[in-house]
């Protein structure tokens, strides 16, 4: 260090600081200047307003309802962020790769491929489900149920609970986080139920739930005090006449028999066995179907049957109590001495 006085250290010091300064913003300029260039130049990177433009025109040309809204989830699902953060992001570029995704996802969305099953989860009852071809999307009618029926056992929760045909297991998880009670998922559909599973696996945590694979009740054991079914219920000539993105669903979920109301009626025939004392059973039925599938519960022993709406005032609902049961002969006997 000889001959570097304090002065010489202070001109030295501040050269570096010029030219690092120097160096970092040419550095700075010169990454701005090449990205400018890049999204100018770059026939591959697009403004992501023009994006959302041109997609929302080209799903509104495939038919696709709420053109806009689902082009909104697919710009949010490839950028990973929430669907109204875009507002804030108008701005930006998007690049090739991300471009390549969003094509192939609108090609598809355009073919009538649903938005859920693009975007791989759906919310329900507050809860990001899987949903995918294994399983029916929930709905936000279902959603509805589950809400109508935790209003309803809130003052006394069910001992056991049941979800007869569980699909993505929306209605048995959601009604296990609600009670906290042993919940069986069922279903005739092993794909059904190994995306039930996952489910369970991703929001169950360590509530009691098991599925079991079973046509209606073919292979459940027990009572329940609440069974909830959302059986399928489409009359099977009118299968080929739903809109594109619903005949996606698996016809397992939506072949209800010729007439629609087979697999509701079987249900609630074979279903007393398995209703504890005054137990409720709460079904998901057709537009038209209420008053038919509550008649037929009456018929068949049921109490306090009714049809409820949905917030469409569908009478889609159709809530009912067990049937009676026969007093055990020794029972009978005494009543009658
Ligand atoms: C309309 S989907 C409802 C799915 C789900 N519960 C929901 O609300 O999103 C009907 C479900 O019932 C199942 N299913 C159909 N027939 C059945 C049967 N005989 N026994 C048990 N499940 C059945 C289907 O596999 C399907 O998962």
């Amino acid at each position: 260090m000889k001959g570097l006085c304090t002065s010489d250290f202070k001109i030295s010091c501040s050269i570096f600081t010029l030219l690092r300064r120097g160096g970092l913003n040419f550095r700075r300029d010169e990454r701005l200047r090449r990205r400018h260039e890049g999204t100018v130049l770059n026939p591959a990177t697009k403004p992501l307003l023009e994006v959302l433009t041109s997609g929302s025109a080209y799903l509104q040309k495939k038919g696709i309802d709420e053109a806009r809204l689902n082009m909104e989830h697919l710009l949010a699902h490839v950028l990973h962020c929430r669907r109204l953060d875009i507002y804030l992001r108008f701005g930006e570029h998007l690049a090739e790769p991300q471009l390549g995704v969003l094509r192939d996802l609108l090609r598809r969305r355009g073919e009538g491929e649903p938005l859920q099953h693009l975007l791989g989860t759906v919310e329900f009852a507050g809860r990001e489900f899987v949903s995918d071809h294994r399983a029916l999307i929930p709905r936000p009618e279902t959603e509805y149920l589950v809400e109508l029926v935790e209003k309803r056992l809130a003052a006394a929760p069910p001992a056991r609970v049941l979800d007869m045909g569980t699909g993505s297991g929306c209605i048995g998880i959601s009604l296990a986080h609600a009670f906290g009670r042993p919940t069986v998922l069922a279903d005739i559909s092993e794909d059904a139920l190994d995306l039930a599973r996952l489910n369970v696996s991703r929001l169950a945590g360590s509530l009691p739930v098991q599925t079991v694979r079973s046509d209606l009740f073919e292979k459940i054991s027990g009572e329940f005090d609440l069974i909830v079914a959302n059986l399928p219920y489409i009359p099977r000539a009118e299968i080929a006449t739903l809109a594109p993105e619903v005949r996606r669903d698996p016809h397992l979920a939506l072949d209800g028999g010729p007439v629609g109301t087979e697999v509701v009626f079987r249900f609630l025939e074979a279903a007393p066995s398995h209703l504890a004392r005054n137990a409720l059973v709460a079904l998901e039925v057709g537009h038209d179907q209420g008053v038919a599938t509550a008649d037929k519960a009456a018929s068949l022993g049921y109490t306090a049957c009714e049809v409820v709406p949905d917030l469409a005032g569908v009478p889609r609902f159709v809530f009912a109590r067990a049937p009676e049961k026969a007093a055990p002969p020794d029972q009978k006997d005494a009543s009658q001495s």
